[in-house]
């Protein structure tokens, strides 16, 4: 309950203006509903006894001033709570979404995104039902009940007394069915995103499931989910039949009461139990009921709303490790020289180090070779320069400034960044390669990002040019065209330092050499740190390191220096070549052309 007055005191009291005048409408719209109840009583009770026209002008006039206070407040109770409650919600999702967003890598890597989406939206929908109509029907309730209650013990106590037993029947049987009703809404809830998570998982990878031919598989995983939703749905609708059955039987049972006593006093002695008095119970056991049966609903919603507001804020509590130093240091003209000094890094949770003992030196303008076997550690590497995690030993420094010191608006303008999985958005092509600048790019200089992404061909063969809206995560390119779009989304804040994470993988060769020349070419004094797997791609760069399956640095030099002193690097380069000489590639480095051509006979 602390939790959700903390939600309640930290989302709503900034509305209070409107909540005030939405809470206060709450007894002056259940005050008329009662007034027409009571006003419509005492004319059946005057109707029988005498008729006077001057009376049922009156109580038209009377009946019409409540009827139309009563619209008004009821009107202004749901507009200022309901719509306070919906801003807040679109406050609460905003707020979630910049935390999401500037959580670190560390969180997202252990969070599914599923549970994610779920805080944004149930958790969130629950909080505002709960906090918003949740509290106006209980105020309600809080209002008409004991009205209503002291009316009627007023009117004739046995028969009020007597009419409160059906209602405690109800209480109880609600009270006993809500555990159950709770329990199965939850695995319905539960059980139903399991099935959009199947499906969701099947057809985004769809190219998987019909390469390994598994659409039976999946459809019978499909349908298993989808029946133990179905049974979930049975016991949910039994549960809630049960309950509905519980309630209108009460109801009904009431009624047998307030007909059966109140109706024979009517007949017996109509001197003391007039017509209207009869009607005053029906209709303020009608009022009454409703409430209750809405505090039972909102009852069964507490647990929900508490365990979502834990949920919510144990996000929102979350600090981020990798946020803005408090004392940035201006870096208002970058060169681009990156040093790593005595970096390590472990991934929380992994049991070895990713990297270790790295000492680097990338002089402003030169361009950097990363490789060594898969898992070396190659995309942690370049991952730690724009601070996606932090080393967690030594520093790695732009221009000589910690990266940790600088703002990281600023350490990350000056990066490009192209990572290893080329991700695009599904949205017009130009679009993606816009994303990457700082700015609004024109027409002009899209066309020379494409130009130097070697991508212009390609995209004016697209169906509608550069304006093809993109399949989602950009299913609808070759991989090699999604790899040197992400180049040019890189390209298109011109960056001093461009990180490429094995991005040529899927580009053959010649356009490799083409796009690497371009690339060096293009940004003056660019500092360009490339990883990749194939030695082609880095065996012009001033320096290349081999990591080693330890994270640490096994060799270092230019390429002809390492053919000569790294056992890794020439039989990789070796192996490359004769497989490039099979395919009938364009052979490179002299070194080993005869005896490529040689295997190749
Ligand atoms: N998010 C992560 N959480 C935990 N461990 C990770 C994470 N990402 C990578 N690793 C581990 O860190 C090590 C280095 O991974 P990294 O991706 O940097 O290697 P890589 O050299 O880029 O590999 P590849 O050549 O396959 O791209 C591996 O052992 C990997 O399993
Ligand atoms: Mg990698």
């Amino acid at each position: 309950m602390a939790l959700l007055l903390k939600f309640f005191r930290r989302y709503f009291w900034s509305h209070r203006a409107a909540l005030l005048v939405g809470f206060l409408c709450i007894p002056l719209a259940q005050g008329a509903d009662v007034w027409i109840t009571v006003l419509i009583a005492g004319a059946l009770n005057q109707a029988s006894s005498a008729s006077d026209a001057d009376y049922v002008g009156q109580v038209v006039l009377l009946l019409l001033v409540a009827a139309v206070g009563h619209s008004v407040f009821r009107f202004f109770q749901r507009w200022c709570i309901v719509v306070v409650s919906r801003r807040v919600e679109i406050e609460l999702k905003q707020r979630l979404f910049d935390k999401l967003s500037t959580l670190d890598f560390a969180f997202h890597d252990q969070s599914r995104s599923g549970d994610v989406v779920s805080r944004l939206t149930s958790d969130v929908e629950n909080l505002r039902m709960f906090l918003g109509p949740g509290l106006m029907y209980t105020a309600g309730a809080v209002v008409i009940v004991p009205i209503s209650l002291v009316l009627l013990y007023r009117e004739n106590p046995t028969l009020a007394l007597t009419m409160i037993l059906p209602m405690l029947g109800m209480g109880l049987a609600m009270k006993l069915l809500s555990p159950r009703l709770h329990k199965h809404s939850l695995a319905v809830q539960e059980s139903l995103a399991e099935v959009s998570h199947r499906a969701q998982e099947n057809f985004g990878g769809i190219r998987i499931v019909k390469g390994y031919h598994r659409e039976e598989e999946q459809a019978l995983r499909f349908e298993h989910t989808s029946n133990e939703n179905k049974e979930n749905q049975i016991e949910l609708g039994k549960a809630r039949g049960l309950t509905h059955a519980a309630v209108h039987g009460a109801f009904d049972l009431t009624f047998l009461v307030i007909l059966l006593l109140g109706g024979l006093a009517a007949i017996q002695a109509p001197a003391r139990f007039p017509v209207g008095d009869l009607f005053l119970f029906i209709d303020l056991t009608l009022k009454v009921f409703w409430p209750l049966i809405a505090l039972g609903w909102i009852a069964g919603m507490y647990p929900r709303a508490v365990a979502s507001a834990q949920r919510i804020e144990e996000l929102l509590s979350r600090e981020t490790q990798i946020a803005d130093p408090t004392d940035a240091r201006p870096l208002p003209t970058p060169t681009g020289a990156l040093r790593f000094e005595g970096v390590g890094f472990t991934y929380a949770g992994a049991s070895r180090a990713a990297l270790a003992q790295i000492d680097l030196e990338v002089p402003a303008g030169s361009t950097l070779g990363v490789v060594g076997p898969t898992g070396s550690g190659k995309s942690t590497l370049l991952s730690l320069v724009g601070r996606l995690y932090d080393a967690t030993e030594g520093e790695v420094r732009l221009d000589d400034i910690p990266v940790t010191d600088l703002d990281l608006d600023t350490l990350r303008g000056t990066l490009g960044y192209v990572p290893q999985d080329s991700f695009l958005f599904s949205e017009p092509y130009h679009e993606n390669v816009r994303f990457g600048a700082d700015r609004e790019l024109s027409e002009a200089e899209v066309t020379t990002l494409l130009e130097r992404a070697e991508m212009t061909d390609e995209v004016a063969e697209f169906p509608d040019g550069s304006d093809t809206l993109i399949g989602e995560r950009g299913v609808t390119l070759s991989g090699g065209q999604r790899q040197r779009t992400c180049i040019a989304r890189a390209l298109a804040r011109d960056p001093r330092v461009l990180l490429l994470d094995d991005c040529l993988s899927a580009v053959d060769t010649e356009t490799e050499k083409a796009l690497l020349g371009e690339l060096r070419s293009s940004g003056e004094g660019r500092t360009v740190v490339v990883a990749a797997h194939r030695l082609t791609t880095v065996s012009e760069a001033d320096e290349i390191v081999v990591l080693c399956q330890a994270g640490s640095i096994e060799a270092r030099g230019t390429h002809a220096s390492l053919l000569g002193h790294s056992g890794w690097y020439r039989d990789t380069w070796e192996q490359q070549q004769r497989v490039a000489a099979l395919r009938g590639e364009d052979l490179r480095g002299e070194d080993l052309r005869g005896e490529d051509l040689g295997a190749r006979q």
